[in-house]
């Protein structure tokens, strides 16, 4: 029987972006799916539930134009256990400008990743504004994105989708840099403080 595994790949998955997008695709699954975020503890434990599943769908956030730690240690561990039967990979990332091409090379690495371990790589879906576009009017672009993305799945014809908040890159980034600005000021972080390159 056809069920997803979903594997939330976040670092902070239980406060994550990526917990409602997964949410979202639950919502409009007519598949049986499973959600579990990944920890520092149960990647061999996922690595024997997927022998149970047809799909695994990764959602997670785009860090530093790449994967996120989190997803490459499971990999690490994925690649030394693998399932008998290999589900289809599909994924669901976001990141935080506003453009879904900016997630391009992680999806790269999770394409590679499938060729050299054997696993048919499914749909893929690009989410740009990822830590705005749910708090915003436009939060019906990537639920509509996210039933198609699911229909892809369902009907194993894969593909890559893509969504983002409509609007001029000017405004946008206007709008977010406010948002940081009073964010740093409500926790006592100056705009100066944002800006160095200073860790401590
Ligand atoms: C350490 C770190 C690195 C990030 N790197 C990028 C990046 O390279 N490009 C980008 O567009 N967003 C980047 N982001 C923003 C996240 O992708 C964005 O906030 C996303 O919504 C987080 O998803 P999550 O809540 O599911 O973890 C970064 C965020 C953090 C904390």
């Amino acid at each position: 029987m056809e069920k997803i595994l979903i594997l939330n790949a976040s670092p902070r998955a239980p406060k994550s972006n990526s917990k409602h997008y997964a949410e979202i695709f639950s919502k409009n699954c007519t598949l049986e799916t499973k959600y579990i975020n990944i920890s520092k503890t149960n990647h061999t434990e996922l690595c024997a539930e997927l022998e149970h599943f047809s799909n695994l769908l990764f959602v997670f956030p785009l860090y530093a134009d790449g994967i996120p730690v989190t997803l490459l240690n499971f990999l690490k561990t994925l690649e030394s256990n693998p399932p008998n039967h290999k589900p289809v990979i599909s994924i669901i990332i976001n990141c935080g400008f506003i453009e879904p091409e900016q997630n391009d090379t992680a999806v790269k690495i999770m394409n590679l990743f499938c060729k050299q371990n054997g696993y048919t790589f499914g749909s893929v879906l690009k989410i740009g504004s990822g830590e705005a576009i749910l708090s915003t009017p436009f939060k019906f672009f990537v639920e509509r994105k996210i039933k198609k993305f699911v229909s892809s799945i369902i009907s194993k014809k894969y593909k890559t989708f893509k969504t983002t908040m409509p609007l001029p890159k000017k405004t946008f980034i206007n709008a977010s840099t406010k948002y940081w600005i009073d964010y740093g000021k409500k926790n006592g972080v100056s705009e100066e403080q944002m800006r160095t390159m200073k860790i401590e």
